[in-house]
C-alpha cells in the first residue's frame, strides 16, 4: 500500500507491517506513521470540539457482542437492504473528502472495495473524481451533503465541480 503525500513523496507500508494490524486502532496507528502530520490530524480529529467523535467512540464502546456458542453457523447471511439496495453486510464506506489526498485511487478505490464487498460506498460533495468515474466501478453509490440535491448534483454529475 502506498499512502500519497500532499508534495507527492510516497512512504509504503509493507505486507508484513499490515499483517500485524488486526483491529482498527492498530490501523489508526500504522497511519499516523506513514502520514504527514497535517493530514494525519484531518483524518483523527473531530469538527470543533471533538464532542461528536467522542460520542460515536463512546457509543461503540457500548455495543457489546454476545458470542453465541453451539449455533448452526454453517448459513451465514448478514445481507440485509439499505436504501432499497440489496447489500452484502450492514456496513456502508462512509463519506470522507477528497481522500485522493490520502491515496492516489481516493474515492475510486473505495468504491472498487464497497463494490467487491456488495456494499455502498457513500460519496462526499468533497469529492475528488466525478460522479461518472466512480459509478464505472460498478459499485452501488449514494451522495451526501446536499442539500439542494437537484443542483449541486448535476454540478458534479457532469463533473463541474
Ligand atoms: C477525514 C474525514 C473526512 C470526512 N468527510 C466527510 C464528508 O465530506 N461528508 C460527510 O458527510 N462526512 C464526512 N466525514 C464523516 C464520516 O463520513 C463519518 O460519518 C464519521 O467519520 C463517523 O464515522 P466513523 O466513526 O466511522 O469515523 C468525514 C470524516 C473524516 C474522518
Amino acid at each position: 500500500m502506498f499512502m500519497m503525500t500532499r508534495v507527492g513523496e510516497t512512504r509504503s507500508m509493507n505486507d508484513q507491517t499490515r499483517r500485524t494490524a488486526i483491529n482498527l486502532a492498530d490501523y489508526e496507528d500504522l497511519a499516523k506513521q506513514v502520514l504527514p502530520r497535517d493530514l494525519w490530524e484531518h483524518m483523527s480529529g473531530g469538527a470543533a470540539d471533538e464532542i461528536t467523535l467522542r460520542e460515536n467512540v463512546a457509543a461503540f464502546r457500548r455495543i457489546k457482542v454476545v458470542p453465541r456458542v453451539l449455533h448452526d453457523v454453517t448459513h451465514r447471511d448478514l445481507s440485509t437492504q439499505i436504501l432499497g439496495q440489496p447489500v452484502s453486510v450492514p456496513v456502508l464506506i462512509a463519506p470522507v473528502s477528497c481522500p485522493a489526498r490520502y491515496h492516489s485511487d481516493g474515492e475510486l478505490a473505495a468504491a472498487r472495495a464497497a463494490a467487491k464487498a456488495g456494499t455502498i460506498f457513500i460519496a462526499s460533495t468533497g469529492t475528488c473524481f466525478s460522479v461518472e468515474e466512480i459509478a464505472k466501478t460498478s459499485a452501488a453509490m449514494a451522495l451526501t451533503g446536499c442539500s439542494r440535491i437537484s443542483e449541486i448534483g448535476r454540478s458534479l454529475i457532469s463533473g463541474n465541480k
